[in-house]
């Protein structure tokens, strides 16, 4: 009797239906909002005037469990300033706060190192907040609403017309689609924009060379496929390089294109509409979308361009050609470079497109925050672009921000260029369904090993492309973003290591656990947001985080907010791809230590099975927003 007693008095120490002595502003504004705040403040009342205007309190997740689960630096940072030594102004800090965290984290605080404060959550606390991430009645996390919700623009994807699309427009395709979902998700406005390649002298060559050899193409009788247009552009190439009588065809083609001619305006749209059903197909397969407005959208717009630009006395004539002179671009002799706007014979470039639309998004779709996801080699076109943009006040740069996003390069397995064995680009639709293809073998592999096992084909269908396809988008985004990354099949399809499998094998076994637990029949498909707010809103649930792996495992479920934040900031995925990652192996070893269905008594069972649905949604929420979705059995 009185060991059981003894095991509930430890139990109900760490239990809080809330914590009732912690400040309510603390759960308001979330634990790091909080500590922030109360950090400024504390300052202010101690140090007043000699204070700078304004402060970073520099409160971030501790690196290491044995900082706490907070930490602050401020001190160090600001000893100087006050003429102090770091240690006193933390110890100054330390006593001040110790008012405002009571309840929340546990005193004394701890003055560490040259001067940080440490704060370590009380169990009741970190109970609360979990129990409030379950209640959030949108089923979003308790993911504190932005400040300042945006109308936001991301560009991404922008294939080119006539051309295959390649690995870099994937990179593009993936990165932009969850950094849109992660930016819907806090509740901005998200304007998905694929800038398609449609415009330009290429046409012209395509058409000439079209009109001579196949002209049936042209006037959509027999309308070649995708493969065939891009041979097609190959050969033009070859001629218009080759052949001078050619380029002088091709260049009335783009005259008589440009001008508006009716049969031409026919052949070019029609060109158009074949790319756009291949590029259709890819989406539809990554399950993106995406609002076409391509760069042809913008031609009405491109006299305006020029004629503010000259209006700000921006432009100069050079051999023909007018252009901005650019600040802090040096030619090689130290003369400044220029931004050609308008070539010599009429032509616009691709940068004038670009300013078109910094003009259009910013007054028609009135964005505040412009993403433009590319390869880093698109870092200086950019640069040039967003600078030209400014100086001709095309926005506010106090309202507006333009940002490149960029990316590396996918390398092949060997660490070079990404080829087929022949030594040809790899187009797109085979890379993706070579990866459903392997995810299937794979799963029916998987499945012939578990005695009884059978699934309907269009079980087999569906899941095998929701692995194959989450496999290519959970490698990609796995990588620090700016780094080249290399692709093979083997690791990304593994069962082990990050990658997308595995994720999607933690969910069925998270939810399973979760499932059983709850008393659920064993092939329910269940969903894990229902079973959450169940969890929640039951009466008797004492979360409790007393044991460290229960608490290790709260504490990063705790995190999962945050990370978005940071990504919403930061643009950089893989932060959500290490922390799933984090996460599961958390779960594992809580799964380890703490018995769920064999917990001692119903209020731990309770406890844990709401620390296992809760994981098991964490996951689908993350996977989700990495464009992956989850599956009931793997
Ligand atoms: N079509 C371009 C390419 O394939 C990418 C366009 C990016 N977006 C932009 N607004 N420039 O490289």
């Amino acid at each position: 009797v009185n060991l059981r007693m003894a095991r509930e008095v430890k139990h109900s120490a760490g239990l809080a239906g809330m914590a009732p002595d912690a400040p309510a502003e603390s759960y308001r504004l979330g634990p790091l909002e909080y500590l922030r705040r109360s950090v400024i403040e504390v300052l202010s009342k101690e140090y007043g005037d000699a204070l700078p205007e304004v402060v970073d309190p520099m409160v971030v997740f501790s690196s290491r469990p044995e900082f706490g689960d907070f930490q602050c630096n401020v001190a160090m940072s600001l000893a100087r300033q006050l003429k102090s030594k770091p240690r006193d102004v933390a110890e100054r800090l330390r006593v001040g706060l110790e008012q405002k965290v009571a309840g929340m984290c546990a005193t004394p605080l701890e003055v560490a190192g040259p001067g940080f404060v440490n704060f370590r959550l009380s169990d009741g606390y970190l109970a609360s907040v979990i129990r409030q991430m379950m209640s959030d009645p949108r089923g979003k996390l308790n993911v504190p609403e932005p400040p300042k919700l945006q109308r936001i623009v991301v560009d991404f994807s922008s294939p080119n017309i006539a051309k295959e699309m390649h690995v870099g427009h994937l990179r593009s395709t993936i990165i932009g689609d969850t950094l849109c979902r992660v930016l819907e998700y806090l509740g901005h406005t998200v304007i998905r924009l694929n800038h398609v390649g449609d415009w330009g002298t290429q046409f012209g060559m395509l058409i000439a060379y079209l009109a001579e050899v196949a002209p049936e193409a042209l006037t959509g009788e027999r309308p070649p496929d995708l493969g065939d247009l891009v041979a097609f552009y190959k050969q033009a190439k070859k001629r218009f390089d080759e052949d001078p009588v050619f380029q002088n065809a091709a260049r009335a083609q783009v005259t008589k294109l440009q001008s508006g001619d009716e049969a031409s305006l026919r052949a070019w749209r029609l060109l158009c509409e074949l790319s756009r059903r291949e590029f259709e197909k890819i989406y539809q397969l990554l399950d993106v979308q995406l609002t076409e407005r391509g760069e042809s959208f913008y031609n009405p717009y491109l006299p305006d361009v020029i004629e503010r630009l000259e209006r700000k006395g921006l432009v100069q004539v050079d051999q023909g050609a007018l252009c901005v002179f650019l600040e802090g671009f040096k030619n090689r002799d130290g003369s400044p470079q220029p931004l050609i706007v308008r070539k010599s014979d009429g032509g616009y470039m691709y940068s004038t497109t670009d300013l078109a639309a910094i003009l259009y998004r910013v007054q028609e779709d009135r964005a505040q925050r412009i993403l433009y996801v590319t390869d880093a080699g698109q870092a200086t076109h950019f640069a040039q672009v967003f600078q030209v943009a400014r100086r001709a006040g095309f926005f506010d740069p106090a309202e507006v921000s333009l940002e490149h996003v960029p990316f590396g390069l996918v390398l092949g397995d060997d660490g070079k260029k990404f080829k087929t064995r022949s030594g040809d680009t790899v187009r797109l639709m085979d890379l993706l369904e070579r990866a459903i293809e392997l995810a299937r073998h794979d799963l029916e592999q998987r499945i012939a090993e578990q005695p009884g096992r059978t699934e309907s084909p269009e079980y087999l269908e569906r899941a095998a492309r929701a692995i194959g396809i989450g496999a290519v988008k959970y490698a990609d985004l796995r990588t620090t973003r700016t780094a080249d990354y290399r692709f093979s099949y083997e690791k990304m399809l593994s069962l082990n290591g990050n990658t997308a499998p595995y994720m999607m094998y933690v969910f069925t076994r998270v939810s399973g656990i979760a499932r059983k637990a709850a008393g659920l029949p064993a092939d329910a498909e269940v969903c894990m947001q229902e079973l959450v707010a169940n969890c929640a809103s039951e009466q008797q649930l004492l979360l409790c985080v007393t044991e460290p792996a229960e608490g290790a495992l709260a504490r990063q479920l705790l995190r999962f907010p945050y990370v978005l934040l940071d990504l919403e900031r930061e643009l950089m995925p893989h932060v959500l791809c290490e922390y799933l990652f984090e996460l599961s192996q958390r779960f594992n070893q809580f799964y380890e230590h703490c018995p769920v269905l064999g917990a001692e008594d119903d209020s731990v069972r309770h406890s844990r099975l709401a620390l296992c649905a809760l994981t098991g949604y964490v996951v689908e929420s993350g996977l989700r927003l990495l464009g992956i979705e989850v599956l009931p059995r793997l």
